[in-house]
Formats: structure tokens, sequence, C-alpha cells
């Protein structure tokens, strides 16, 4: 037994434990399923504000989630995020990535970008500084300040802006875009940062018609190449997204299916849709 542990320490090619990276390099979609989160639960001082929480979503899928205040949904981003650490449960982006042994640093470079209600835009800078720092801030990119952009980048760049909807507004300083405006460019920074899943947290609230409309159809323009889960209580919106819909109650899965099923769904109606 000994001098087996000594051989295996002498081989140089032996890999401990230790030198296994928990971050896989690469996200494995093998299986169509790009998010696994299975028995998740999440207590704050004894209370459960996830409660045994499964949900899958396949490669390239939009979905929303829709429940009222409380539910759990942001906590649920929380955990997917690694801000949060759940109690009980396991959470894997991809067949490999195990979510629950990765930094929330890690995560975002895997390739999970977050959309906060708030836009966190660079007010000073340009739409195209703003990009461009979100580019540099992966850590997998040299920064790009210091050194011009390579052709690849730039036309990385030029494909993001023209699905936000922004090349004539470039140069202008974010500052001065409307609030629709900033919010599409901070799904432009995800973008940049080749995020592959996109969780986004009540996107319209603030936003004007024409703006949600606009938001509904970048949204699903990204449907297919991303994954996208959409957070959002105005009910037009999530309808006109048309798209799967996963509705959580008490941090659980209360009902799944399309807007119809969900409407005509009468656990759906008393605890939520009833006041919609
Ligand atoms: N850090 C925390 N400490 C204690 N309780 C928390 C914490 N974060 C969330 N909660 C509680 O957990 C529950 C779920 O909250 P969460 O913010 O996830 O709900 P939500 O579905 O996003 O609601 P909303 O639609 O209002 O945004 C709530 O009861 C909330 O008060
Ligand atoms: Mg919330």
């Amino acid at each position: 037994m000994i001098k087996q542990t000594l051989r295996s320490m002498l081989d140089r090619t032996h890999v401990y434990d230790f030198m296994i990276p928990n971050v896989a390099d690469e996200l494995d979609l093998s299986h169509g399923t790009i998010l696994y989160l299975e028995g998740i639960t999440v207590s704050f001082d004894g209370f459960k504000a996830i409660d045994d929480l499964n949900l899958y979503i396949d490669a390239g899928e939009l979905r929303c989630i829709i429940g009222p205040n409380g539910a759990g949904k942001t906590t649920m981003m929380d955990v997917i995020t690694g801000k949060t650490r759940p109690d009980a449960g396991s959470a894997w982006f991809g067949q490999r990535m195990n979510l629950l042994r990765m930094s929330e640093a890690e995560i975002a470079v895997a390739g999970i970008g977050r959309k906060f209600q708030k836009p966190t835009v660079f007010e000073n800078h340009t739409v195209f500084e703003n990009l461009e720092l979100a580019m540099s801030s992966n850590k997998n990119v040299f920064p790009t300040l210091f050194a011009s952009l390579s052709s690849e980048q730039c036309d990385h760049i030029d494909e993001v802006l023209e699905i936000i909807g922004l090349n004539e507004r470039v140069k202008k300083e974010a500052g001065v875009l409307s609030h629709g405006q900033k919010q599409w460019l901070e799904i432009g920074m995800l973008l940049v940062q080749k995020a592959e899943l996109l969780l986004v947290d009540e996107p319209v609230a603030g936003m004007t018609h024409q703006e949600m409309d606009r938001t509904a159809e970048l949204l699903k323009t990204l449907a297919g190449k991303q994954s996208v889960v959409v957070v959002e209580h105005d009910m037009d919106f999530v309808r006109s997204l048309e798209s799967p819909v996963t509705v959580l109650h008490q941090g659980h899965v209360l009902a799944e299916g399309s807007m119809e099923d969900i409407q005509n769904d009468q656990r759906v109606i008393d605890v939520y849709l009833g006041g919609h």
C-alpha cells in the first residue's frame, strides 16, 4: 500500500484530486440541456425561500419564470450565479460544470451572464467603449483598453451592436441613452462576454410599450443561439415572448407549460394571475 502510494507520488503523470480543476474548460451540451437544478433548497433563518426546486433549461431555450412576490425567483438566480449557496440540491451548467463548486467569478467566465433590473452601464463611456470594457472584463481576453482590438473582436462587437439595435448610437455616451436602450446595451455587454446562458430579472420595468416590444424581439432573436431565462411580472410582455412558462410559488414549481396552459390553470389563477 505504502509502496503503491510512493510510486504514484513519484509518477509525474499521476493526477491528484487537488489538481483537477473545478471548472471544466468547455461547456458540454451533448445532452441538450444547459442548466440542471435538482432538489435545490435555500433557507433564510429557517424560512425556505427555495424548497426542493427542480428546473431544467434546454440549450437555446427561452424560458419565462413568473410567480408572486417572494416566490423565490431572484433567489433562484442567486443560486445559479453562485451568490447564494443552497442548503441542499445540485446545480449543473451543461453536463460537466458543477455550479456549487464554482465561485461567482468562475461562473461568469464559464458563460452565465446576469442582467439586474437596474442597468449598470458606464454612463460616461460611449456605447462602443462599454462593449469593449465588457469584453476585456472576461478574463479569457487580454485587456483591450491598452491594445487594439483584433479584427475578430471588432466583428463580434459589430455583430452584437446589430443584435441590440444600437449601431447608430455607437459613439454616443451611454448616459444619454433612453432607459430601454441602456437595458439593451447591458444585454449586449453580456453577449460580448460570450454568455451562453443569460438570466434577465424584470427587464421591462419602466420601459415604454415600444421598448417592451423591441425587448421581446431582442430576447426572441437570442433564443436558439443562447439560452435565456427571463423573470417578469408584466403578463403582456410574457405573452409576447411566446415561450414556455414556469410558475414558482413558495420556492417550488407550481406549474409549467405554454402561456395558454398556465392562464387556464386554476392553481395559478388562485395564487398569482387572479391579481394580474
Ligand atoms: N438575504 C435574504 N435574507 C433573508 N430573507 C431573504 C433574503 N433574500 C430573499 N429572502 C426572502 O426569500 C423569499 C424569496 O425572495 P425572492 O427575492 O427570491 O423573491 P422573488 O420571487 O424574486 O420576488 P419578487 O417578485 O418580489 O422579486 C422572500 O420571502 C424574501 O423576503
Ligand atoms: Mg425578485
